[in-house]
Parts: C-alpha cells; structure tokens; sequence
C-alpha cells in the first residue's frame, strides 16, 4: 500500500510529485553476439533500421541473419525481397551453419518477392501512384499483423525508390511503414545501395532523415586487403559505440572485431 504524503506547512507548495523513472527499452537482439553488445543488448523494439553499404559488402547477408537468429528464438520474420529471387536467396543461406529448412518449413521465416506482390495487385506501371503505394502499405500491414511477424527486412528500398521517384513519396511511404511496424512492435531492417563516398546513407537523402537507426557497412583498403568494415552511426533509444569494427563473413554468422587504428585506409 503506498503511504501518505505528510502534508506541506501552512502556506507552503505541495512538492511536485517524484518523477517516475524511465522504463528501459525492451530490445530486440540482432543474435550477432558483436553488434548486440555493440547496441548495448539489441535494437529497440520497433525501431527501424537502415542498413546502408555500396556493393557487396554484405547487406544481405546481415539482413539474413537477423531473420534466421529472430526466428529460432520464435520471432516470426520476413524478408521482402526487391531485388534478388527468393529461390537464389535460399541456396544462399544453405551455406549458414545455423540455419535449418525447418524454420521455412514450419513458416517463422517467411521469404517474399516484393515483385510477386506488386504483379499480383496489378500495379502493370513501372511508377506507383499514391493509390498503388496505400495498397502496398495495406499489403504488408495485414501480412505482418496476420503472421504476426516481429522482424522485417526490405531489401532493398532503392531498388523499390525506383518506382517512388518523387522525394515526398518515398518520405510519406517510409513514414507510413515505420508507423505500421511500429505498432505492430516489429523490428525491421531496411537496406540501402550506396556509392562508396563517405557521408551518405541514401542515394536519395530520404531514408536516413526518416529511419530510427542506422548501420553502415563499408569496404576499405588497407595494406593491400580489402576489409568489410561496420559502424553504427545513429539508433534512437540507446547509447551505443561508434567505432569501426571490421566484419567477416563467416559460416558461423557475422564476426566483427575492433578495427585498429593505424595503417593508410582506402574507401573502395
Ligand atoms: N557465409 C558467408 N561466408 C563467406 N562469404 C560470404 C558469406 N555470405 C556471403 N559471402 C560473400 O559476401 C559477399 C557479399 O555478400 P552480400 O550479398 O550479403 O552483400 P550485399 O551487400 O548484399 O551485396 P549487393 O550489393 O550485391 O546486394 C558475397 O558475394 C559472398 O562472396
Ligand atoms: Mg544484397
């Protein structure tokens, strides 16, 4: 039972009422064991998060492994895919020690062709109008809210951006999808191609203004290797480290390790 407050001497303010203390972020664990540690336990649940790198330097399979890692714990994921065929991406991660064809299977993690989806509403134009653009917004929320899916991965919004060519759409689509899995407490990761010039997040500026967080991958030069490198540039709602940590690609998943200073470095 909570006690009384004494009451305040005649003629005095009554106290303002103690503050109550902020109630931590439930997060959602990458199952990265480096980057959960780097986010100080995970994502904020919810959040969404850009995935920014130029070629190759292994968006998709960051993408991938957050899903099947999501999944075994009974997170329910899905991977839109706008670019690559689901079926190459599945080959794909038959290299992945820990990944089982059961999670598919039993459909905790579910692989989509966003292309299969836009055919099947009829969108036949190469631009979506606002119409198409609520209707896939539609799509993807009763996919989501219907699955009860908790994680999911658009790769990638550039590719999509093509046929969202205003700025001010592709804003109110980004808006509009982070409200969406917001509210459905699904954490996402969306993918961003950029060019190797340091600084940028988008090719279009947009995404990185809109998204909670953002995780850039990198390949750099040094001493005549070509390193994958990953830094964690921005991630509302918790503190986080924004060092470089060089990325290796590996059949046990995704290591990273504290990239020493020292040595001149390349962008490529
Ligand atoms: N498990 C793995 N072990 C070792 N190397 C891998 C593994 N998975 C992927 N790779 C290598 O990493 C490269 C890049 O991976 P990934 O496709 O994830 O990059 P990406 O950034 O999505 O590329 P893109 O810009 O083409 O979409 C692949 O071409 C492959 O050579
Ligand atoms: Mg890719």
């Amino acid at each position: 039972m909570e006690s009384a407050r004494p009451a305040p001497p005649a003629g005095e303010a009554a106290p303002p009422p103690p503050t109550p203390s902020p109630t931590p972020l439930e997060r959602c664990a990458t199952g990265i064991e480096a980057l959960d540690a780097i986010l100080a336990g995970g994502i904020p649940r919810g959040n969404m998060v850009l995935v920014a790198g130029s070629v190759g330097t292994g968006k998709t399979t960051l993408t991938l492994e957050f899903l099947i890692r999501g999944a075994e714990r009974g997170e329910r994921s899905l991977f839109l895919s706008v670019t690559e065929a689901t079926a190459k991406l599945l080959q794909n991660v038959g290299s992945f020690e820990f990944f089982r064809t059961s999670l598919i299977e039993d459909g905790s993690l579910v692989l989509v062709d966003l292309p299969a989806i836009t055919s099947k509403l009829g969108f036949d134009r190469d631009e979506l109008s606002h119409e198409d653009l609520d209707l896939l917004l539609r799509t993807i929320h009763d996919l989501v809210t219907s699955l009860g899916i908790r994680r999911l991965v658009v790769d990638s919004i550039t590719s999509l951006g093509y046929r969202i060519p205003r700025d001010e759409q592709l804003r109110d689509f980004l808006l509009r999808l982070g409200e969406i899995l917001a509210e459905a407490n699904c954490t996402s990761l969306i993918v961003s191609e950029i060019s190797p010039t340091p600084g940028r997040y988008s090719t279009r500026g947009v995404e990185e203004a809109i998204v909670d967080g953002i995780i850039l991958l990198r390949s750099t030069r040094r001493l005549g290797d070509i390193l994958r490198v990953l830094q964690v540039v921005k991630m509302r709602g918790t503190s986080h480290s924004r060092a470089l940590y060089v990325l290796e690609l590996t059949p046990i998943g995704i290591l990273l390790a504290p990239h020493l200073k020292g040595g001149r470095t390349v962008e490529e």
